[in-house]
């Protein structure tokens, strides 16, 4: 089984290059399952339920998110819509498992591709971002219930150290641990001894030409004067930034993980 994960996608430059190479990349890695950060896809500030859907249109069965997840407000609603009834698109799209208990929405989901059972699950760092429930445990906690042996995670973090340790915890027990967030990709993917695939950060897709998507002048400017300012997404040097994970269907474990970026 082939899966394919494409980092962060910002504003309309990411959404943009998604549309219009996603088909034939597919095509050419021979891709079973296409999963995707969604949180920047509204102008760098979270996703509206059409985006979403745009992005399940395209073929991309899960989405994830993380921090920016809830910067525009439709998403709650469209969490809420999905309740009692498990296969709602709104289902697909993830946030953070180790939220406070009670928030709208859900860290993982469970579905079947070409007859594979398959989960994803989406989790949040603790270092340098907002104190939430402890990532460790609630990946073990959600893993005892989580029968598809193939289990792909996405760890939205910005410490590189709290990325690679809950690699090497959950090593062996999930088909892959990839890195979001940073929107910078790091050149450190390899499949751990016991099977599963790791890279610390995926990259953003979207514009490079830019602090991290942000249009650059506006980023140094708070730097230089501490104002606050309106962040706008900025357009140039888009690249779509994924990688492709091929494992065994039948154990779960990862065979080779390949990093691509594409101009
Ligand atoms: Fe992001
Ligand atoms: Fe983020």
């Amino acid at each position: 089984m082939r899966i394919l994960f494409i980092g962060d996608i910002f504003g309309r430059p990411g959404r943009t290059i998604v549309r219009e190479r996603l088909s034939d990349l597919a095509k050419n890695h021979r891709i079973d399952l296409i999963i995707a950060n969604g949180e920047n896809a509204a102008a760098g500030f979270g996703i509206t339920p059409s985006l979403a859907e745009e992005f399940f249109d395209l073929g991309i069965e899960v989405i994830t998110t993380g921090n920016h997840v809830w910067d525009k407000r439709e998403i709650i609603e469209y969490f809420q819509m999905a309740n009692g009834n498990p296969h709602s698109p709104a289902r697909r799209v993830l946030r953070p498992a180790n939220y406070p208990s009670g928030m709208p929405g859900w860290g993982l989901y469970e579905g079947k591709k070409n007859g594979v059972p398959y989960a994803v699950m989406n989790l949040q760092g603790r270092v340098f971002m907002a104190s939430n429930d402890d990532p460790f445990r609630v990946a073990d906690q959600l893993l005892k219930d989580v029968t598809a042996k193939v289990v792909f995670v996405d760890v939205h973090a910005e410490a590189t150290s709290e990325k690679i340790s809950l690699g090497w915890y959950l090593d062996g027990r999930v088909t892959a641990v990839v890195g979001t967030h940073t929107h910078i990709p790091t050149a450190d993917e390899r499949v751990l001894p016991k099977g599963t695939a790791y890279v610390t950060d995926v990259g953003m897709t979207g514009p490079y030409d830019s602090v991290i998507g942000v249009k650059k002048e506006l980023v140094m400017d708070r730097f230089l004067t501490n104002m606050p300012a309106r962040f706008e997404p900025a357009t140039g040097d888009v690249r779509l930034c994924a990688v492709v994970v091929e494992c065994d269907p039948s154990t779960g474990h990862a065979s080779s993980i390949q990093r691509l970026m594409i101009q």
